[in-house]
């Protein structure tokens, strides 16, 4: 059979591209959650639809580039200096992923960013309305639409007006505010309304094992918005042979983004929220979590090649004798860099018998150096899954490595029980949790990594894709059936 045509939209694209002296492009793989979690996606003849990361004002260099990008499967989106400014650094980077995240500004820059708000968000819709123009281009029937994270809520609005029988979806990748925070974005209203043009809009976390129907009565019985998830991944497949039918997830405490979601609709829009999703006038977009997860293979098997091994071994004569605390994170203010640094430090003040024993590596990724707000590094931390924990895991086969993961991170929710949770503003809680991990007993190491390693391996960004784009298509075909 045919494999099921995908357009992968997203702000960036999976590989960025530097022009070289002679013209020709260099190609190197972005970096970031998304692309972590999108690579992995096999299973359908995909195309990907997005920015290259550079500006290409020339019509030679357009061509080339096009040329270059299509041998991965890639079709870019030429943004000017003056929409990436406005667009990729204002609005979304000073604006909305402020806001998601729960990071206050100072006050001044508050005011700065409402003088320019209406410029960036015209720059914002110009945007996503470019990468609609794209995507019509290389449209065929019967393609998914998959539309990604906060750059582009505005787009499936432009696609739906373009043409209605496209099949689109929406998913984010941060978290999603509480209503009360998303009511401050002036725009607010028309980023809902167009996200809900979507067919289904999904977000990354959720807490597995909360997948009875029981726990879905009982939020019935205390009418409490209820997310679905069906899963029709292989093991679930003959489940829907047999028409048994959802399988569904709940938890009253940690769906929170799709909560929040659709919470933000029924209080802003006045639209009623419904076990499955939002509903407008008879019309529903669902709303479900999805649990996002990494080719896990990819790490596994990235452990064999020769050029890895080398680095290991340098690595390990270099810190032979002590124990590595590795945290690898985009340079984010989101990150909490400060206050891993200030823990640490807090560490070797009260356990002096570390001082020479004990590293912290520390790997800091540059990332929208543009964006001036990314050297202060003020932080309130939310992640909105944190896929840098999965890769840490899948890599720690032989080792047995401890997790020491942020409980503000989606993957708190699906690594909390092999992992040491803190609260990252609680200095003196990861402090002490520090000593805990290195002090831990072999078995207990085990135990844990065992459970954070099946979970990976077992949640990978496959099956996540396979999922999504499976609830999708159902979707329509109840919609379908409804009318
Ligand atoms: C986060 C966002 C992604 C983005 C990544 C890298 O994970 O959710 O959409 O791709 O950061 O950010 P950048 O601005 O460098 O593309």
């Amino acid at each position: 059979a045919s494999k099921q045509r995908l357009l992968v939209v997203a702000n960036r694209l999976p590989v960025s591209a530097v022009r070289r002296e002679d013209d020709s492009w260099h190609l190197e793989i972005s970096v970031g959650g998304l692309v972590s979690a999108l690579l992995g996606v096999k299973e359908f003849e995909t195309r990907w639809i997005g920015w290259a990361g550079v500006n290409v004002p020339d019509e030679i260099g357009q061509k080339t580039l096009i040329k270059a990008l299509a041998e991965k499967r890639c079709i870019p989106v030429f943004l000017d200096e003056e929409i990436v400014h406005q667009y990729y650094n204002g609005y979304c980077n000073n604006i909305l992923w402020p806001l998601f995240h729960y990071l206050g500004l100072p006050q001044e820059d508050r005011l700065a960013t409402t003088r320019s708000f209406q410029s960036q968000f015209d720059a914002y819709k110009k945007a996503n309305e470019m990468f609609a123009a794209v995507v019509n281009e290389h449209y065929v029937e019967g393609d998914v639409v998959w539309c990604h994270d906060y750059h582009l809520m505005f787009l499936p609005k432009c696609l739906k007006d373009s043409n209605r029988n496209m099949k689109v979806g929406w998913f984010l990748h941060t978290p999603f505010p509480s209503s009360e925070i998303h009511r401050t974005l002036p725009s607010r209203t028309q980023l809902l309304r167009s996200v809900l043009a979507a067919d289904l809009v999904g977000v990354v976390n959720l807490r597995p094992g909360f997948d009875s129907p029981g726990s879905l009565n009982i939020a019935r019985v205390l009418s409490l918005p209820v997310l679905t998830c069906r899963k029709v991944i292989d093991k679930h497949k003959n489940r829907k042979k047999a028409n048994i039918g959802h399988v569904f997830y709940v938890n009253f405490h940690t769906y929170d983004y799709a909560r929040h979601f659709v919470s933000a609709c029924t209080r802003i829009l006045g639209l009623e929220g419904t076990p499955e999703g939002v509903e407008d006038q008879g019309k529903l977009t669902r709303v479900a979590a999805f649990p996002i997860g990494i080719d896990s293979d990819r790490f596994i098997r990235a452990l064999e090649l020769p050029q890895v091994q080398d680095h290991m071994k340098e690595l390990k004569e270099r810190f032979a004798g002590r124990k590595v605390m590795l945290g690898v994170d985009r340079l984010d203010m989101i990150k909490g860099l400060p206050q891993k640094i200030l823990a640490f430090e807090k560490f070797l003040e009260e356990n002096p018998q570390w001082r020479d024993k004990v590293v912290l590596l520390q790997i800091a990724v540059p990332t929208r150096t543009d964006v001036p707000e990314y050297v202060a590094l003020v932080t309130s931390l939310r992640d909105g899954m944190n896929l840098v924990s999965y890769e840490f895991v899948a890599c720690q086969a032989s080792k047995k490595g401890v997790l020491i993961l942020s409980e503000f991170a989606g993957a708190a929710q699906s690594l909390g029980a092999g992992a040491i949770l803190v609260n990252p503003w609680n200095v003196t809680e990861v402090a002490s949790s520090i000593g805990y991990a290195l002090n831990m007993p072999a078995n207990e190491r085990e135990k844990r990594h065992h459970h954070n390693f099946v979970h990976v391996t077992s949640h990978t960004s496959q099956e996540w894709a396979a999922t999504f784009v499976s609830e999708l298509n159902d979707t329509i075909v109840e919609a379908q059936l409804r009318t």
